[in-house]
């Protein structure tokens, strides 16, 4: 059985529900591009709001880390990865999450505890030494001399939201004898998973609170786990990786040896491009937000097959991209579903690059003969004429020893106030999506709009993922058919005449059965707890399992505008509105 199924299966005997892995782009938190950790579509209960399965979860989720995207490359950096993880929302705590990742590790994973060591939150000014957990581990049989005790063992997403000490789990991975004490700052240690107990919250202001429930986060990155499991130091070695670098090895007629940095960098990226391509957020290489980073990663990893002396115009992509899909599918069906979307967005892309590709290289190394370094109007003229992202550049300039003036490139980039990029760093600075009033306009107009959508098209449309900002809606719903201009006419005209009536928005909390009964919409009902809350907006005009908030009244709404209506992914059609 493979790492992911014994992990589940673990906690799910333990009486954790298993929850989906969330899409990687986030689909209620515009403040972030991606889910960076297992823990990010959990922060509102880890906040305090009851999750629809329970208060014990797991499950492997999609993650996507950006920051590092150059870095990849080495042994062990990745953009994509998978996280497994169980929480305890108010449930259990220290004892028998600890007891459970030491019982995983050495009786499931079979990992001899001889190799093993682990690391506790020493306390700062604020909170103090993590006595249980230390004491905890003692109790297992951990030696107190591998029981470290760290300041910097405390998690968080972001610079605000939940957090708490966390306690960390090493393997010696190196065939040197296991020293008896461990030392953290010693490599051949690796981290191979992480229990955080959340039982605070970061405020804006960096004041520390505790949140309402003790909470227990874990996470435990496949990559990195597989790796030791199987014995090998390269995390590219291993099954994840091996038959995907086989093939690139196969199609550019070069041993891995020797290219392992081209290697590793097509295969992370065409896995990441292939998952982003696949999300039902219909995410397409662009040069803001998400698809830039998409582009990125595309042009990045065409640059690396040139150099492998792969023939770029050939099918390469798609060859690698359906072994990806093939290898992960089981697990992620939207890799099937949008199989045709992927290939395409890879095609496209690469079609575009490759016509400006040689060029801008030429140029490049025009500009680059004299060896100096390469000013702000340059870089720009290589984004804006042959497609080089900055960092492509910066990364061909490196090569070379160059610097690139990342500050003039800037200044000229807003001067043509093409692309947003400041607003995408923006978005990198975490945060949580607030619950503004407009927000929760918005979210009260998306139970309108599916209410609207079931009447004009048919009872089987279903929500299939929202996103809110202070500007807009955005909703997803299944439908095989591009909405006509009656069909939009008939929906706005709906949801207006449903703002116009003033209708009550109430909510109840019921039995699972009761609201199932009521014939309330929701998905995956069989997951959820036996008390659920139902949102109910007028007569029964619209019942949805919900954790809101909502308006109390719909005549808070003002005016329903659609804006547009496109496709999303196979079968799914996207809806952006706004509430003027
Ligand atoms: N949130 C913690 C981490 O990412 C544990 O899952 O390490």
């Amino acid at each position: 059985m493979n790492l992911k199924d014994l992990y589940i299966n673990f906690f799910v005997d333990h009486g954790h529900k298993q929850i989906p892995s969330a899409p990687v782009v986030p689909e209620n938190d515009p403040s972030v591009l991606f889910n960076t950790a297992g823990m990010q579509p959990l922060i509102p209960y880890l906040m305090g709001q009851p999750h629809p399965y329970g208060k014990r979860l797991c499950d492997y989720q999609k993650c996507i880390r950006t920051n590092d995207i150059d870095e990849v490359g080495d042994t062990y950096h990745h953009t994509f990865f998978e996280m497994l993880g169980n929480w305890s929302l108010g449930d259990y705590f220290k004892k028998d999450a600890i007891t459970w990742s030491y019982e995983f590790l050495t009786k499931h994973l079979n990992i001899p505890v001889e190799r093993l060591a682990v690391s506790v939150f020493a306390g700062n000014e604020y909170i103090p030494f993590d006595e249980e957990s230390y004491n905890i581990w003692k109790s297992l049989g951990i030696k107190e001399e591998r029981i470290a005790k760290l300041k910097e063992n405390f998690w968080i997403a972001g610079e605000t939201g939940p957090c708490g000490g966390d306690s960390e789990m090493f393997y010696w991975r190196s065939n040197d004898p296991v020293p008896e004490v461990f030392n953290p700052d010693d490599e051949r240690w690796v981290e191979i998973w992480n229990d955080v107990f959340m039982q605070y919250v970061k405020n804006e202001d960096g004041s520390i609170e505790e949140l309402p429930n003790k909470n227990v986060d874990t996470g435990m990155g496949v990559e990195r786990t597989v790796a030791i499991l199987e014995g090998v130091n390269d995390n590219y070695a291993s099954s994840i990786w091996s038959d995907v670098i086989e093939l690139i090895s196969k199609i550019s007629n070069t041993p891995y040896k020797n290219n392992e940095k081209s290697m590793r960098i097509i295969a992370d990226h065409l896995r990441t491009a292939v998952f982003i391509s696949a999300d039902n957020a219909g995410i397409k290489p662009s040069n803001t937000d998400q698809g830039y980073i998409l582009r990125r990663l595309i042009r990045r990893a065409i640059r690396h097959a040139k150099s492998l002396g792969i023939d770029i115009n050939s099918n390469w992509e798609q060859e690698i991209a359906i072994l990806l899909i093939n290898k992960y599918k089981a697990y992620y069906m939207e890799l099937e579903e949008n199989k045709d979307i992927i290939l395409e967005v890879l095609a496209n892309e690469k079609t575009k690059f490759n016509r400006t590709l040689e060029k801008g290289l030429k140029e490049f190394m025009r500009v680059t003969q004299e060896r100096r370094d390469i000013d702000g109007t340059t870089a720009f003229h290589l984004f804006d004429t042959y497609g080089f992202p900055l960092e492509l550049t910066i990364e061909l300039a490196n090569e070379m020893n160059l610097n690139v003036d990342i500050e003039g490139y800037k200044e000229k980039f807003k001067q043509h106030q093409e692309l947003s990029r400041s607003g995408s760093a923006e978005k990198f600075k975490g945060g949580l999506a607030g619950n503004s009033e407009v927000e929760t306009r918005y979210h009260t107009a998306t139970h309108l709009l599916n209410a609207a959508l079931k009447q004009v098209i048919g009872p089987d449309v279903h929500q299939r993922g929202s996103n809110i900002t202070v500007e807009r809606m955005r909703f997803d719903f299944n439908c095989d058919h591009k909405l006509t201009e009656e069909e939009k006419e008939q929906v706005e005209a709906l949801v207006n005449t449903w703002i116009d009536a003033k209708l009550d928005v109430t909510v109840k909390e019921m039995t699972k059965e009761e609201a199932i009964a009521s014939g309330a919409e929701c998905m995956f009902i069989e997951k959820y707890p036996d008390i659920v809350t139902v949102y109910t907006i007028g007569d029964n005009i619209s019942k949805e399992l919900c954790g809101g908030p909502h308006v109390k009244n719909t005549g808070e709404l003002g005016h329903f505008k659609i804006k547009k209506e496109e496709a999303s992914s196979a079968g799914v059609r996207r809806i952006k509105a706004v509430l003027e």
